[in-house]
């Protein structure tokens, strides 16, 4: 179980009762001088945090990442170097990125996952798994210029093109369907 010391539960505590001031006026000239000394608290232990936890920074290997694309489905809902469904955003990066942020590029994944979860269920029946080195050489492709220009067409199997989702998720007849069901997803782009 993780060890949460004295100073951090009161940063955490201070986080929770920071954000929870009310609307009246007396209320808030009370709470201001608890409110200041929380802050002051609450900087204090994010100013102490204990030694750094080592970062295992992964070796990424582009040429998997362009494989795993293909192999996964994720050509089948987005493009990269011009090639893939575009129901999604395509993911080459570009050129003036020049590093690759595997943790960034799991946060773009984390941010479109309720969209990205749902569509993968309705039309693939499941949800891909990944594993961290996955998403590393995954991001390593889609950043790499020389390895992206390598998905063409014809490197991707017939039968997977035949899948390629060539309409935006949000104005397709599967997707209408399924908020027909009442389902709710956040961060829905606006339809155009
Ligand atoms: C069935 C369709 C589908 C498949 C397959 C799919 N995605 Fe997505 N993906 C989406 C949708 C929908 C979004 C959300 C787009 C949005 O928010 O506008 C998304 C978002 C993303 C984003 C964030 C895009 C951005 O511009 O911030 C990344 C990165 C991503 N997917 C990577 C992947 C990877 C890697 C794979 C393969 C392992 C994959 N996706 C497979 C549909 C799919």
């Amino acid at each position: 179980m993780n060890q949460l010391s004295g100073r951090s539960i009161a940063a955490l505590i201070s986080l929770m009762t920071v954000g929870c001031g009310g609307g009246d006026v007396a209320g808030e000239a009370r709470d201001r001088q608890p409110a200041e000394a929380e802050e002051a608290s609450r900087r204090e232990a994010l100013a102490r945090p204990p030694a750094p936890v080592d970062v295992v920074i992964p070796q990424t290997n582009p040429r998997r990442g362009r494989i795993l694309f293909i192999t996964n489905g994720c050509v089948i809902c987005h493009q990269v170097n011009g090639v893939g469904g575009t129901a999604a955003p395509p993911l080459d990066r570009p050129a003036s990125q020049a590093k690759v942020d595997p943790l960034a590029f799991s946060a773009r994944m984390w941010r479109g996952a309720a969209a990205m979860t749902a569509l993968q269920s309705i039309e693939l029946g499941y949800v891909i798994a990944l594993e961290g080195q996955d998403i590393a050489d995954i991001a390593a492709f889609a950043a790499s210029s020389e390895e992206r220009t390598l998905l063409t067409l014809q490197s991707v199997p017939s039968a997977m093109q035949d899948w390629f989702l060539d309409t935006p998720y949000w104005r397709s007849k599967d997707w209408s369907e399924y908020k027909s069901r009442g389902e709710r997803i956040p961060l829905e782009p606006e339809a155009e």
